[in-house]
């Protein structure tokens, strides 16, 4: 696991671009994998201000996102496919029909999960996977667990994760308990992953993820594994780590 230190968000954002549109340089038509949260904002709109003074188009590349609520229409406005259409596809000339969000209304969910996981298999696997960090170490929504599961599945929320997202909620009661996401198994089948940790409600995470051992308990410990992870941090989410 690399790990790079930001000196602030707006670097931690520059040097995500920039690791997408390298790769997207090399692999026109490569397969990124995209997470949602407020960490990446800023990356997706760097990639779009690059997009518009024509230093990089997504027009052949293929989307997987890793995760959505599950009980919301894609065109509600905390759904995670707005959240892409507004901080992302709106802005850059992506391919609606290369585009890939789980759906949150599947009536048959473990259907529609085999369904993603076969659509991601047939486009090759990811390329190049972006990660944020969950306050628990969750990945996706890969919560905590004394098992993590290899395919994409129907989660069930823990309690912090509904606290922490009830943030973009009227109140907590409205965060959906359940959403879907794709395991460990595609996220760790990307031949490239960068995953982004930025504030100071991040440096306890970020601190255990670089100090603990392999966990199912923090999942994110388990890209320690992975041959191609860089971590990036800034220097707020860094300010668990001293030697940093
Ligand atoms: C959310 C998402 C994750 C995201 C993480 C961190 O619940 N499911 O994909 O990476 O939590 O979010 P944030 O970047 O807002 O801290």
């Amino acid at each position: 696991m690399n790990i790079v230190y930001a000196s602030d968000y707006d670097e931690l954002s520059q040097i995500a671009a920039q690791a997408i549109q390298d790769y997207v340089r090399e692999h026109p038509d490569g397969v990124l994998g995209l997470a949602t949260g407020d960490t990446p904002i800023g990356t997706y709109r760097e990639l779009a201000r690059r997009h518009q003074a024509g230093e990089i188009s997504l027009r052949s590349v293929t989307t997987f996102n890793l995760d959505e609520y599950y009980g919301l229409p894609a065109d509600h406005p905390q759904s995670y496919r707005t959240y892409m259409t507004e901080h992302l596809f709106r802005h850059v000339d992506i391919d609606g029909d290369r585009i890939h969000i789980p759906s949150g209304v599947a009536a048959d969910a473990d259907a529609h999960c085999r369904e993603y996981d076969r659509k991601i298999a047939d486009a090759g696997g990811i390329g190049l996977q972006l990660l944020g960090l969950g306050g628990n170490g969750h990945i996706g929504f890969n919560e905590p667990d004394v098992e993590l599961k290899e395919g994409s599945h129907l989660v069930q929320l823990s309690d912090e994760t509904i606290r922490a997202n009830s943030r973009n909620f009227a109140s907590v009661d409205e965060v959906p308990r359940q959403a879907i996401t794709v395991g460990l198994g595609a996220i760790f089948r990307a031949r490239k992953i960068v995953m982004l940790a930025s504030g100071k409600a991040k440096a306890p995470i970020a601190a255990q993820l670089v100090r603990s051992g392999v966990t199912t308990q923090i999942p994110a410990t388990l890209l320690k594994l992975h041959p191609d992870v860089t971590v990036v941090l800034d220097k707020e989410a860094a300010s668990g780590l001293p030697e940093a």
